[in-house]
């Protein structure tokens, strides 16, 4: 987490910088920082949002055509003004911003206190500074010089940029394990932590790869090298993203334009890639690898929270219609625990960001023992869908609210056309049930267009039970992973605590909790378990409990026994998920906007997880 940003060229520097911090506030926002270069050093630092640090920063001198500036999501050391980055080193003449984790800055720290260092922050980073700086003096070296030697020291992951009073026509930019992305325009460079603060200056970019550094002087061809010292050739690419999709279009949050957009974003997740009237799917990724998944023993699915709640999904999709035993590991326990993987698996990395650490590290771990990795990811040349053999991007668009939707519904949307693709090879799904799903995949962006309809239904629900102190979410079959997905989004936009649960679950302990203050969610769309699930709702009616329920359009059964009811059209249950999660976006959306919560940057969290 943490965004980072840095401009050299002949423009002022503090606009680009504020205006690409805003971009990457959803990478963190608990303290902001920018250091400009105009002669001397200017450093302005504070805890809080970027909003900030601007207000912060309006009667200050932000003279400089090169600076650096940063949003934090803390690590070691509480959020403050001292924490916050940009480090200054001993003598203040170097800067830097750093994303990622120091992991051995104990022991850097206590050789450096030895000396007779002494810091001012918390920080792992203060410790890289430090110790760039002291390289600096005693080699007599270059800036590149001293931070190729520093990050040879460094265990951990990193990407930082360093600026010097005494170099002031130069950026040192240096990348592991954290995103960084250099773009190039004329006569100027821009480094982020992604593409958003660079897309409206050029399109121009080269992405860093791991151990690399760079070198970035106005007016001189960027230079690259491994800091083992091998010279690496510039790969540039053009970025394909617009800037229009990085703006909230007129909505009051991200979040909501992120579930509006759905339509939208799950049409363009199956674009190009499925023909229901030839009964064609095309997927570029899985055709390279055809034989590998049909002789699959196994697929692994690897992702976190919500991704890995599109997991559990993938999970009955491909068992259900292709038959292919899976299994769904949260990214984070499966590279701890040493896991049983051999050349037959297929891993499936999950990953809207494509730059999770706890992803990353399963896959590297999963590759290492020979499996063959297929990544979804959203973001375009990220970490992740470069790490993995194949993949098939999601096409949702940026999605900047941290809160995940529409990234949800596009990974599931590409499991659905990967587990539709397995089970027609594989002879597992019948002709007629592959068509008619097929069919019927196309028609989920209008489906979930109505469904959006219900917003000011929900939104009337939401006022109802915006001050409860918890939520219950239940959901059978496909659903299960929609309630645990319903829990997720409430909690981490308003703050209530909730739980989603397998209804049949629901008797084994959490009927306890029931009583007439507890308002449970249950999807009770018309599917297999249906039955069942109409006996979960009159358990929970008959201890008091309010049972909001997201039903099929025209069923009388659940709307006499439910006390409020969202209608959503009738679709297969495999796909169903697409559709029933979107009411329960909203539904947490209007509760966090009533109970005045920040929606778009929820406390504590950030929308890139890169640290482990
Ligand atoms: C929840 C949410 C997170 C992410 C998780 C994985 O709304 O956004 O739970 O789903 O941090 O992130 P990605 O998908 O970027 O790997």
């Amino acid at each position: 987490m943490c965004g980072i940003v840095g401009y050299i060229g002949e423009k002022q520097a503090y606009p680009i910088l504020i205006k690409g911090l805003q971009r990457l506030e959803y990478r963190g926002y608990d303290s902001a920082g920018v250091a400009l270069l105009d002669g001397g050093m200017k450093l302005y630092k504070r805890k809080g949002k970027v909003s900030e640090l601007s207000a912060y920063v309006s009667d200050k001198d932000t003279s400089g055509t090169v600076g650096i500036g940063h949003t934090r999501w803390a690590t070691h050391g509480v959020p403050n003004d001292i924490n916050a980055h940009p480090h200054s080193s001993p003598s203040k003449e170097l800067v830097l911003i750093h994303n990622g984790i120091i992991e051995n800055y104990a022991t850097i720290k206590e050789g450096l206190l030895n000396r007779g260092y002494q810091f001012l922050s918390d920080t792992d980073t203060e410790v890289l500074v430090f110790l760039i700086e002291d390289i600096l003096k005693k080699e007599n070296c270059s800036l590149e010089e001293a931070v190729r030697l520093a990050l040879n020291e460094v265990i951990g992951a990193y990407a930082i940029v360093v600026m010097s009073k005494n170099d002031p026509k130069k950026l040192v930019a240096a990348k592991k394990g954290s995103p960084l992305v250099i773009g190039i325009g004329e006569d100027e460079y821009f480094v982020a932590s992604d593409a958003t603060p660079i897309i409206e200056h050029t399109k121009n970019v080269v992405y860093l790869e791991d151990e690399e550094f760079a070198v970035i002087e106005p007016g001189k061809k960027l230079s690259i090298r491994t800091i083992k010292n091998a010279e690496i050739t510039p790969y540039i690419q053009e970025l394909q993203m617009e800037l229009e999709n990085l703006e909230k279009g007129g909505y009051e949050h991200f979040m909501l334009k992120e579930i509006n957009e759905q339509p939208r974003s799950i049409r363009d997740s199956l674009r190009g890639r499925m023909d229901p009237s030839t009964g064609q799917i095309k997927m570029a990724g899985i055709d390279e690898f055809e034989k590998k998944f049909l002789n699959a023993e196994r697929i692994i699915i690897v992702g976190c929270g919500t991704s890995w709640h599109a997991g559990l999904v993938g999970e009955y999709l491909i068992e259900e219609l292709a038959r292919i035993p899976v299994e769904v590991e949260y990214a984070s326990e499966f590279r701890y625990r040493n896991p049983i993987i051999n050349e037959n698996d297929i891993v499936i990395a999950i990953s809207q960001s494509g730059e999770t650490a706890d992803t990353l590290a399963a896959i590297k771990l999963a590759k290492s023992k020979g499996a063959t990795i297929f990544g979804i990811c959203n973001v375009v040349g990220s970490t992740i869908a470069r790490e993995t053999h194949a993949g098939a991007y999601t096409h949702a668009g940026p999605e900047i609210g941290v809160a995940s939707t529409k990234a949800f519904t596009a990974q599931v949307s590409v499991l659905s056309l990967i587990a539709l693709t397995l089970g027609h090879k594989n002879g597992t799904l019948s002709e007629s049930r592959y068509r008619q799903l097929l069919e019927e995949l196309d028609t989920v962006p209008d489906k979930v267009e109505e469904v959006l309809k219900t917003n000011p239904q929900v939104k009337g629900i939401s006022q109802l039970f915006k001050d409860v102190r918890n939520f219950l979410y239940l959901g059978r079959g496909f659903n299960f992973p929609v309630a645990l997905e319903g829990a997720l989004k409430l909690k981490e936009i308003s703050y209530i605590h909730a739980e989603g649960y397998p209804a049949a679950e629901m008797k084994h302990g959490p009927i306890a909790l029931i009583d007439e203050e507890m308002p449970v969610v249950v999807i009770a769309n018309k599917n297999t378990s249906y039955e069942k699930i109409v006996s979960n709702i009159q358990e929970v009616k008959a201890r008091g409990g309010k049972i909001i329920a997201i039903i099929t359009d025209g069923d009388k059964e659940v709307t006499k026994l439910a006390d409020y009811t969202i209608s959503i059209p009738a679709i297969d249950e495999a796909l169903s998920p697409m559709i029933t999660v979107v009411p329960l976006q909203l539904l947490s959306y209007h509760i966090a906007v009533m109970r005045g919560a920040n929606v778009d940057q929820p406390r504590n969290l950030a929308k890139s997880v890169t640290v482990e």
